[in-house]
Order: structure tokens, then sequence, then C-alpha cells
């Protein structure tokens, strides 16, 4: 996570951005450390990334690579606004032990638009990664890409529009079909034939960048009607509010990168 110490709505990439409507820092810091704070008290750890003054959208840490098996995809940004956080990201894993860091040609935004379920790799397109990143990232990881093309502006990313569940054998999932093409749609039901639908109410609270940990899933509290869905699916749902957040078009998702895996231990010294 990467505490939201710049940010602001000085551009618009995406629909849910107006620099007219300004953000409220302290209200935002507060909403983050809510989320971090949540994540600790259910056990999980914390690693923080140093904010970067020019970088205001750098709080959203998911963007800034994929990370499976304690390997690391680098993203390659869409917009010039957000270039910088690509290598400020690998700064960071080079520092902590990460070795095995791959660097893309084609434009990819990391978590935004890739996840993994069960065996594959599902990858988002049409707003911000490229579809040759999804060749590159399938090279990369050794996983199949399962490409799904985004037709709606308001769910750029995968993760506004697909939260996995479960990332278990038989993964679940929840997503909203109208963010997706109709082959994407029929991809989606022929992976996921149980997945929990979302309304266009959910889907508009931003309730599908959600995180799941395969018990708990951390989501906007403004996603009413996902709450007894999940609970009837033997999930807790713990709601945040990240209202601040969302006037950037991001949610609990959006300031969260998961660490799939650890770096590789460095070798043991000679004798
Ligand atoms: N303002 C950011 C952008 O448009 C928000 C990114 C949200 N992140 C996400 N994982 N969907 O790039």
């Amino acid at each position: 996570m990467c505490p939201p110490a710049h940010f602001s709505i000085s551009y618009s990439i995406n629909p849910w951005m107006d620099p007219a409507k300004p953000v409220d820092p302290q209200l935002a810091h507060a909403q983050w450390d809510d989320l971090r704070r949540t994540y600790l008290s259910l056990g999980h750890e914390v690693e923080l990334l140093d904010p970067e003054p020019d970088l205001p959208d750098m709080v959203f840490a998911a963007n800034g690579a994929t990370v499976i098996d304690g390997r690391v995809f680098s993203a390659r940004f869409a917009y010039p606004q957000r270039a910088g956080e690509a290598p400020a990201q690998r700064r960071w894993f080079r520092a902590h032990g990460y070795t095995d860091i791959g660097l893309p040609q084609h434009v990819n935004e990391g978590e935004g638009d890739f996840t993994v379920a069960g065996p594959y790799l599902l990858a988002g397109r049409g707003f911000r990664s490229s579809p040759d990143s999804h060749a590159e990232a399938q090279e990369f990881f050794g996983r199949p890409a399962i490409g799904l093309d985004l037709i709606d502006p308001r769910y750029y990313h995968l993760d506004t529009a697909l939260c996995v569940l479960d990332d278990g054998p038989s993964p679940d999932v929840m997503y909203y079909p109208d963010a997706f093409s109709p082959g994407s749609r029929s991809v989606l039901a022929a992976l996921f034939p149980d997945a929990l639908i979302a309304s266009r109410e959910d889907a508009e609270a931003f309730g599908l960048n959600a995180v799941s940990d395969g018990k708990h899933v951390l989501l906007p509290q403004a996603a009413v009607g996902l709450f007894t869905p999940l609970r009837a699916r033997g999930y807790e749902p713990i709601a945040l509010d990240l209202t601040e957040l969302l006037k950037g078009g991001g949610s609990v998702k959006c300031c969260t990168q998961e660490l799939r895996g650890r770096p590789p231990e460095p070798p043991a010294p000679p004798g």
C-alpha cells in the first residue's frame, strides 16, 4: 500500500476523476489508514511504498506491478502522468529482495487488469492494458492469460468489474457482466458458471473493487447488495468507507497490491 500523502485530482484519466471536486487530504488519509488497519487486524502483513510528490495516483498501488510466486511483472502505464510509478515500484521490489523482475514492452497496468483465478491469469483490456501485454504476461508467468474485453469507460480496469473471491482450485469470482463485451461475458459464464453476479448499483458503488483473502471480503460499504450474497457463500464481508479515494476512480482493491509469494532467499554465503 502507498499512503495518499500526495493524492489529488489534478488531471482526469477516467470518468470518475473531476478536478473540480477536490480531495480532502485528511479524510483520504483516515479512510486509507482504516483499510490498512483492517488488514493488520485480520492478521495480514502490509508493506508500505514511499509516496512521491509528483505522482498523485500512487496511492493506487495495485497498478504498479503484478506479483505471482515472488516474481514481479512490472507495469507500463498508459498515461504519462502515472509513468513514474512503475520504476518507483521496481525500486521498492529490488530493495526488498525481489530479483526476478520482468520489464514489459507493452502497456499493462498491473493488478488493475491482471488477476489470478485458479490456474488462469485473468487479463483485462480495452482502456488501459494492451492485448499484447497479455501474451507477455502469459509468457512471463507461464499461466494461461484469459483476455477479457472491457467496454464501459467507467469500468476501465478489470478490477473495477471483477473480483476473485477464492483463488483455489475451483475459483470463485464476482463480476458485473455489463462491463464486458458479449463474447467476454460468455467466456466468464463458461469459466465461472456459479459466479456471484453484481447489480449495476453495486458496480457503481465500486463493490467489485474488493479484496478477498478467501474468507474475508473487504469492500466499499455503499455496495449494499453484495453483503447478503457474500455471506450466503460463506464469506465475511467487511465494509469500508473509501469515498475520498473514489474521487480518483479507485477503492479497496486499487489501493492494495497483493504480494503473492515471497522473493527468493538470497544464496547462503560460501563456506
Ligand atoms: N486515477 C487512477 C487511474 O485512473 C485510478 C486507478 C485505480 N486503480 C485500479 N486498480 N483500478 O489510473
